[in-house]
This record gives C-alpha cells, sequence and structure tokens, in this order.
C-alpha cells in the first residue's frame, strides 16, 4: 500500500484533517457492529451494498454506495460476505486493484472448502492485498468493545504494509494484535471459532473415566459385597457416603497429574542434558492442559467439602449417633472414654484438608486469566509450582492421616482389594517423591544450569 494512496483528505484542509475513510462490503450483522465501532473510534464509514437505498438500518453517519463506489473511495476494504458469495467480487477486481481486503468470514463446518476463504478470496482478486482478521471476534464482542476474555484479534496476509494497515484499525479498536504469520495460516484462524472447548476435551474424558471407574469400584467392594456376604441392603450410602469417596479420590488424582508432566519433563531434561529439544507430543499436550485439569480437581474438592459439611445433618449419622449412645448407656452403664489418639487424629486430618483446599481454592483463582495477567511471570510460578505442590503434599498428607493405622489391618483389604484411597494415593505419592528429588541440591543445580541454556555436549 502506497502512502499517498492511503491519504483522502483533500489538500489544503490540513487544519482539521478528515479521519480516515474505511469501507465495508455487507450489511449483516458482522458488518453493522463493525461499522459502528468503526464510526465510534473516529473512522469514517462507506457500506458497499448490491441495493444502496434500500440495505436496512445502518449505523447513522455511515455512507451507502454501490460497491463499485465504495471500493474506490477506500483503501481498506471490510468483507463481511458470506463465502458463498465472493465471486461478484471478480467483477469488482479493477476497483479493488492494490487495496487491502481485510477477510472476516468463517464457516460453518471445518473442511467445507479444500481452500482457506481468504486464500480463495486472494485467487479471485489477485491484484488485492488479503488479509485474514477479526474472524474470531462476535458481532456482539465487535459492537460492546474489547473485553478481557476477548482482547485479541489473530491475523494473518502475505502483504506486510497491508496488515499493518489492519493492525493500526485493530489497535485503534482497542484489540491486541496477533500476527500469524502468511495468508496459509488463513485456515487454521478460520477453523478457530468452529473448536469446541479443545483444550477441556481430554481432562473432561479423564475426569469422566476416572469417575466411573471409582463409580463401580467402591460400589462393587463397598455395597454389592456387603449384600453378598451379609445380605444387609445399604445401597442409600451411594448418595452421600460413595459420592463422598468418588469426588475426593478423583480430585487428588487429578491434581497429581497437574503436577507429574511437569516432573516427568524435568527428568527429560535432565536425561537429555539441554533444553533444546522438542519434548515428545503426547507431554506438550499433557502440559497443555494442566489448567483444565486444575480446575476440573478444584470443582471435585470442592465438592468433596460440600458433602462433607452435611455429614452432621444426615439422617443416618444422627440415628447411629443416638443407637450408639443408648446402647452405651444401657448395655455398659457407663461414658465412654475419651479416646485422644482419635481425637489427634481426626482434628489433623480436618485441619491438614482445610489448609490444602485454601491452597487448592489459591491456585484456581490464579489461573484465572484475569488474576494471572497482573501477576509477574515469577509470581505466577511461585504459586502454580511452588504452592501447587505444598497444596498436593497437604490433600495427600490429609488422606495418609484419613488411613491411620488402616494400611496395616488386614480387613481393610476385603476380597484383597484396597480401599479407593489407597489406590488414590499412589499417584500423589510417587509425584512427591520425585519433586523431592529434583529438590536435591546437586539435582536442582543441574536442573537450572540446563534451563538457563547450558547443554551437556556428548562425546560423539
Ligand atoms: C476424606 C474432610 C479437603 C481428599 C475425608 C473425610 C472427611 C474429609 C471428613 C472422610 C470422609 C468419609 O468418612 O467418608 C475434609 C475437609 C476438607 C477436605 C473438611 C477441607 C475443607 C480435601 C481435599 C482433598 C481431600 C482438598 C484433595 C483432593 C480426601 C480423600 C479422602 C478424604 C482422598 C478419602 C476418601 C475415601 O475414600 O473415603 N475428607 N476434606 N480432602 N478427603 Fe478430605
Amino acid at each position: 500500500v502506497k502512502p499517498e494512496s492511503l491519504s483522502l483528505c483533500p489538500l489544503g484542509t490540513a487544519a482539521a484533517p478528515e479521519q480516515e475513510l474505511l469501507c465495508i462490503f455487507g450489511t449483516g450483522d458482522l458488518g453493522r457492529s463493525l461499522g459502528q465501532r468503526l464510526l465510534q473510534t473516529g473512522y469514517r464509514v462507506v457500506y458497499g451494498s448490491r441495493r444502496p437505498h434500500s440495505c436496512g438500518p445502518l449505523p447513522e453517519r455511515a455512507q451507502v454506495m454501490s460497491h463499485a463506489a465504495a471500493a474506490q473511495s477506500a483503501n481498506l476494504v471490510f468483507i463481511c460476505i458470506h463465502r458463498e458469495n465472493y465471486d461478484f467480487l471478480e467483477t469488482l477486481a479493477p476497483e479493488l486493484k492494490g487495496k487491502v481486503l481485510v477477510d472476516v468470514s468463517n464457516n460453518v463446518e471445518k473442511n467445507l472448502y479444500p481452500e482457506a476463504n481468504a486464500e480463495y478470496l486472494q485467487r479471485l482478486i489477485p491484484g488485492a492485498h488479503v488479509v485474514k482478521a477479526f474472524n474470531t471476534l462476535s458481532a456482539w464482542a465487535l459492537q460492546n468493545g474489547p473485553s478481557d476474555a476477548n482482547r485479541q484479534v489473530y491475523l494473518c496476509g502475505n502483504n506486510a504494509e497491508a496488515k499493518q494497515a489492519v493492525s493500526v484499525v485493530a489497535t485503534k479498536l482497542g484489540f491486541t494484535v496477533l500476527d500469524r504469520g502468511s495468508v496459509s495460516a488463513a485456515k487454521e484462524l478460520e477453523d478457530f471459532p468452529l473448536q469446541l472447548f479443545p483444550e477441556w476435551r481430554l481432562p473432561l474424558r479423564l475426569a469422566v473415566g476416572l469417575t466411573a471407574f471409582f463409580f463401580f469400584y467402591l460400589l462393587i467392594r463397598d455395597i454389592i459385597s456387603v449384600y453378598i456376604k451379609e445380605k444387609k441392603d445399604i445401597s442409600f450410602r451411594i448418595m452421600v457416603s460413595l459420592a463422598n469417596k468418588v469426588f475426593p479420590i478423583v480430585s487428588l488424582i487429578m491434581l497429581s497429574l497437574c503436577y507429574l508432566p511437569g516432573v516427568i519433563a524435568a527428568f527429560l531434561q535432565l536425561y537429555r542434558g539441554t533444553k533444546y529439544k522438542r519434548f515428545p507430543d503426547w507431554l506438550d499436550r499433557w502440559m497443555l492442559c494442566r489448567k483444565q485439569l486444575g480446575l476440573l480437581a478444584l470443582g471435585f474438592a470442592f465438592l468433596h467439602v460440600l458433602y462433607t459439611l452435611i455429614i452432621p445433618i444426615r439422617y443416618y449419622v444422627r440415628f447411629r449417633l443416638s443407637a450408639i449412645t443408648v446402647s452405651e448407656v444401657r448395655d455398659k452403664n457407663r461414658t465412654p472414654e475419651f479416646d485422644t489418639t482419635m481425637a489427634w487424629r481426626t482434628d489433623s486430618y480436618y485441619s491438614v484438608g482445610i489448609l490444602g483446599f485454601g491452597l487448592y481454592l489459591l491456585l484456581g483463582i490464579t489461573s484465572l486469566p484475569s488474576v494471572s495477567n497482573a501477576l509477574s511471570w515469577r509470581e505466577f510460578s511461585f504459586i502454580q509450582s511452588k504452592l501447587g505442590h505444598v497444596t498436593l503434599f497437604f490433600c495427600t498428607f490429609h488422606t495418609y492421616l484419613y488411613g491411620w493405622d488402616k494400611f496395616l489391618r488386614a480387613s481393610s483389604y476385603k476380597w484383597y482389594t484396597p480401599p479407593g484411597y489407597m489406590l488414590c494415593l499412589v499417584l500423589p505419592s510417587v509425584v512427591l517423591v520425585l519433586k523431592l528429588l529434583l529438590l536435591l541440591p546437586c539435582v536442582d543445580r543441574s536442573l537450572t544450569r540446563i534451563r538457563q541454556g547450558w547443554e551437556r555436549t556428548n562425546p560423539d
């Protein structure tokens, strides 16, 4: 784009420079919202329409012309029309020559067309400079202006000056621009809005899988086994007792799965003696969904806390308490002796559980973008890594204290199977031991050097 072709102000009116005129093809929702925002930001806007005199309500102060006239009057044209209707643009090739065309389109399905919409547009009008941008924003986000979660505008295109011109507009509208390279990246950008929580998929599947596994494991072990052995129906325990086992167990496993990839990555770096080799794909993908794993784990811990709070008001618990009291009085006629060890044990695991949950909440809150954006990288990594491992330690310790001496009692292993909480302790214990190994001064020193860029030279 030549600078002189950008200037639309007549010479001699320098005292009150006129704002740049931008053109929008398309008067649908997106075209109208974009026009309104551009006008609010101080640009002048001209719409190109097939029927300039009957194209429905448009923002005040915007002009409407035929496509050809509108294209000629501005240097930057937003194409807010569906790809299926692009072919008519070919007839405007002379008017659009040398102009910047901003392709904001999306598709309703992935791989609907062999080439990206922006590439198709570039093929139709080879003389124009196509830039793919704004397609990840909704009409709503455009009209209301950027919010914290919706601040980014991805763009790509082959011409650096054209991209610069679009970046200037996006920045003036209050967005942050992320350049994704040449127009060949357009397909990826066009697939963005079609994604449905991609980074949540793996953690959600894992949560459902673990919940189902532990639900059936504990159902058979704690409820069906009692029915088979003693002919006693305690199926009512599914609702609270079983749920209050499954949820914390899944939570603890998922919390350890947040920290396991970091530990594996550290050992891999130590083994390879360099930080410059790529991690395997599975490890990369695992690391990228740690936040989602952690937030789901927090959700399960929250359920455990809520279920624990209602224990004292449960009919079953109140009934058992009064039945025990009555039988103590009737059969033994004495007050049971106070068991200090029991008091220590229960108070300790409640207290450690509360501390663990408090830190868990802190981890969850600091992983939210609005909070993490306000932290420096050092603060963020201190909370997520150091406090994260402390949280894992507290939650694991809480579960060990809950088990207390039951680990050594043969009666705990019904049908030769361990209780759920013993199974769920395996992974966090492994993660904590590996982390402790990494904290040994000699190991820590080597790892720090590798992370600062030092490489172990291999003899070959
Ligand atoms: C078990 C309390 C936080 C993991 C228990 C139990 C109680 C309890 C009363 C025994 C439940 C039963 O008798 O069935 C609390 C309190 C917490 C807390 C008051 C904080 C306010 C946590 C957290 C975790 C956790 C953050 C980590 C994920 C576990 C596990 C069990 C357990 C794995 C064993 C479940 C079983 O198989 O019975 N907790 N807890 N707790 N808690 Fe917590």
